[in-house]
């Protein structure tokens, strides 16, 4: 139970809520809350919401209106559920909260605009461009993250995009930073960026909250090392695409296969799209912003290739992983076979 000035309310960590062992809140979720209650806003303030993981702010602040901005498909589908749990509409023009992509342009004008720090320093960067390109000047922010997040790199791109900025002590090893969106120009936005893959010659776009988006990450360089041989696949499902990688490759080795990429992070769809365009796969490619891989039937899949998360915003967890062992077992074609 998360106790706050606005309430108490009951969360969870969906959609993978079996494990109770880590809350659906922190210690920068409640001083946020602390700081806004002291702000006395009217019933009808509009509040724009970012990167908010379980939906522990839009449920304590069910009763203003409210625009939630994430890059997770998951942390969307976590704030519907704990607010319908909470007796909120879940979302909607009349339920109160309206939910956008994190390559949404934020139009309008708000009363505050509340930031969760993400983990990704990339994110971030997308995050604070938008707010100071599309709000008008003097929209105030308030940004909250735990201290393991705050790293020198966060204080310099809200420095960097807003000037001056203030920050509140550090309590329960979180802490918050206030700024406000200026008047002058703001400096380009350095997303998306391109890579090339070293000895394969693939390109790679990548937006800001992509995984490992300035360079290969170990598992997936393993991946690479230890490719599954493919020849004539029709249907390759990709899971977990990330910026595509896997599956550029795949399309290269098996021509006739149709790639169906799959990720719950908007910008790793974004930018797997891109990746495809670069390499000349227009038409090679399906792709589709889900939970695992909710939506896709049995028994359709020649190949499953998947470099699993160990990681969920700012948590460890295995789970993720097993579901999509799982449920890769489930759209495989019984002579289907999948590449971890
Ligand atoms: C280790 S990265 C692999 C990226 C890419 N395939 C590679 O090998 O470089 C894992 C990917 O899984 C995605 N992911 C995490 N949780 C997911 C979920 N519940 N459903 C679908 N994708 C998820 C992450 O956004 C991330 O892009």
């Amino acid at each position: 139970m998360m106790d706050s000035p606005f309430g108490s309310f009951q969360l969870k960590r969906y959609p993978f809520a079996g494990d109770d062992s880590h809350q659906a809140w922190d210690a920068a979720d409640e001083l946020l809350l602390e700081y806004l209650a002291e702000q006395k806003f009217s019933t009808n303030a509009s509040l724009l919401i970012f990167n908010d993981g379980f939906g522990a702010l839009v449920t304590a602040l069910g009763y203003f209106s409210l625009h939630s901005v994430s890059d997770s498909y998951c942390s969307h589908l976590s704030q519907r559920r704990n607010r319908e749990d909470n007796g909120l509409g879940a979302v909607g023009e009349e339920a109160g909260l309206v939910q956008f992509d994190s390559l949404w342009k934020p139009v309008g004008e708000f009363d505050q605009v509340v930031l969760k720090v993400p983990r990704s320093l990339g994110l971030l960067e997308e995050n604070l461009h938008r707010i100071a390109t599309h709000l008008p000047p003097g929209t105030p922010i308030a940004a909250g993250g735990m201290l393991k997040v705050l790293s020198n790199g966060v204080f310099a791109l809200f420095e960097k995009y807003f000037g001056k900025i203030t920050t509140s002590l550090a309590a329960k090893k979180a802490r918050l930073i206030f700024a406000k969106v200026g008047t002058g120009k703001v400096p380009k936005n350095p997303f998306p960026q391109t890579m090339e893959v070293e000895g394969l010659g693939i390109i790679l776009v990548n937006h800001g909250g992509t995984f490992s988006r300035d360079r290969l990450d170990p598992g997936s360089r393993f991946f690479l090392r230890n490719f599954p041989r493919l020849s004539d696949e029709k249907l390759i499902v990709d899971l977990g695409c990330g910026n595509g990688l896997l599956s550029i490759l795949a399309a290269r080795r098996a021509p006739e296969a149709q790639m169906f990429l799959l990720d719950e992070s908007y910008m790793a769809m974004a930018s797997a799209r891109q990746s495809f365009d670069a390499n000349g796969l227009f038409h090679r490619g399906v792709f589709h912003t889900t939970n695992v891989l909710q939506g896709v039937d049995d028994d359709v899949a020649d190949k499953v290739l998947c470099n699993p998360p160990f990681h969920f915003q700012n948590i460890q967890t295995r789970e993720i992983a097993l579901t999509m062992f799982e449920e890769s077992k489930r759209v495989l074609k019984r002579t289907g076979s999948s590449g971890w």
